[in-house]
């Protein structure tokens, strides 16, 4: 009889750091983030939505070309429709057919939904390419780009097929920002306003004087508060880069239990950033009605979401025929362990508590009254 072997393989993962830089024209450095990734670098995956790339492709490929590198274009439709196994196919085989080589990287330039799909592709393509994150939404710019989450969409579950492909580097040039239509401004706040509610009340208070002239503040405006609220988001991930921890990561769940589960009942006709603004509208009800927090709590934060211009009118959501759609959303939370969903409570403004509830508890909570 053979006896027992046991091997033990170390795995390194000291080599996942990422740099996030943040400033008008940063986007000027692409090249060296992408050489300093990829040293035999020949051709470069740029992958973009239409809007986008009509917007402000021209100057990346052209800054590319001008490096010498060969880009390989690949665009796709605009929405979050996008975030599919098809849509990723049709990636990975654009940058097969072009002779894409293990060597070589790519570049995301969009919102959210292309940083998702153009991550979660170069994190399968040759088991993995360094990919620079051009985050051109402010909610991409705030939330989606840092942090390593990659994934499309499946069989209606949002975010079911990912992986965590940490960005070679991610390029945050608020000058981008200048052609986002007023309704993405405004639906970006919503996460920046999580991550102060979270974390810390000196960003809250800095929002809220910028809130009265949020759709129209000029991109130098808003890059401050941008880099602020990724400084947030990053001290929050470098701390817990796999969401491993019960107080690490999970907190940036804030507003997203209902939030999602909005999302989901409206079949994603309401967008992400109002649903998390009904999300955190939410969570401030929940903690002041189990007694966690005062009622001030909930009060600042409706004035706030409402001056910026976020919705904050949560009671259709919790009455028939809406409620059942919610309920069912909500029963799918794909955080739950259990029957028990963790939810996150504020006791106050960067005060973050984790209490874990059955579905019918939340919902009990902030029924309307
Ligand atoms: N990976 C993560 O950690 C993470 C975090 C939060 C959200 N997300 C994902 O992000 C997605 C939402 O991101 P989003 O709100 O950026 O959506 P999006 O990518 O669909 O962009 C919204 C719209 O804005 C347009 N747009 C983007 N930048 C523009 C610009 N500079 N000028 C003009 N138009 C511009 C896009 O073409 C699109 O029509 C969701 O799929 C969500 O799941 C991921
Ligand atoms: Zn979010």
């Amino acid at each position: 009889m053979t006896a027992l072997v046991s091997i033990q393989v170390p795995v390194p993962t000291a080599s996942q750091g990422y740099v996030v830089r943040v400033g008008l024209g940063v986007a000027e450095e692409i090249v060296t983030h992408l050489r300093r990734a990829a040293p035999a670098l020949q051709r470069v995956a740029v992958v973009s939505d239409t809007n986008v790339f009509a917007l402000h492709g021209s100057g990346v490929v052209q800054r590319l070309h001008d490096a010498g590198l060969e880009t390989v274009v690949h665009t796709i439709a605009p929405g979050e429709a996008s975030k599919s196994p098809a849509v990723l196919l049709a990636c990975l085989q654009a940058w097969a057919a072009a002779g894409l080589a293990r060597s070589d990287a790519a570049v995301a330039l969009g919102g959210g939904v292309v940083g998702d799909l153009a991550g979660l592709a170069a994190h399968l393509y040759m088991r993995g390419i360094p990919i620079v994150q051009c985050p051109t939404s402010l909610l991409a710019q705030v939330d989606a780009s840092v942090g390593g989450k990659v994934a499309i969409d499946h069989d209606g579950a949002k975010n079911l097929l990912g992986a965590f492909h940490f960005p070679a580097a991610v390029l945050v040039d608020p000058t981008w920002l200048a052609t986002l239509p007023a309704e993405g401004r405004i639906a970006g706040a919503a996460e920046m306003v999580k991550h102060a509610l979270l974390f810390s009340r000196e960003h809250l208070d800095a929002i809220a004087r910028c809130a009265p002239r949020w759709a129209s503040a000029a991109p130098a405006e808003l890059a401050e508060l941008v880099a602020s609220s990724i400084a947030l988001k990053a001290a929050c991930v470098a701390a817990d880069p796999f969401e491993r921890s019960p107080s690490g990561r999970v907190l940036l769940n804030l507003g997203h239990t209902v939030g999602h589960a909005i999302e989901a009942a409206s079949a994603y006709t309401v967008g992400h950033g109002d649903a998390v603004a009904l999300g955190l509208v939410a969570a401030a009800r929940l903690s002041v009605r189990r007694g966690l927090a005062p009622a001030r709590l909930a009060d600042e934060l409706g004035a706030l979401l409402r001056t910026i211009g976020l919705p904050t009118e949560l009671d259709p959501w919790l009455a028939e025929p809406q409620l059942a759609r919610v309920r069912a959303a909500l029963g799918h939370d794909k955080k739950r362990a259990g029957d028990m969903i963790t939810y996150i409570a504020l006791a106050d403004v960067a005060v973050p508590q984790t209490v874990r509830l059955g579905a019918d508890a939340v919902l009990e909570a902030i029924a309307p009254r």
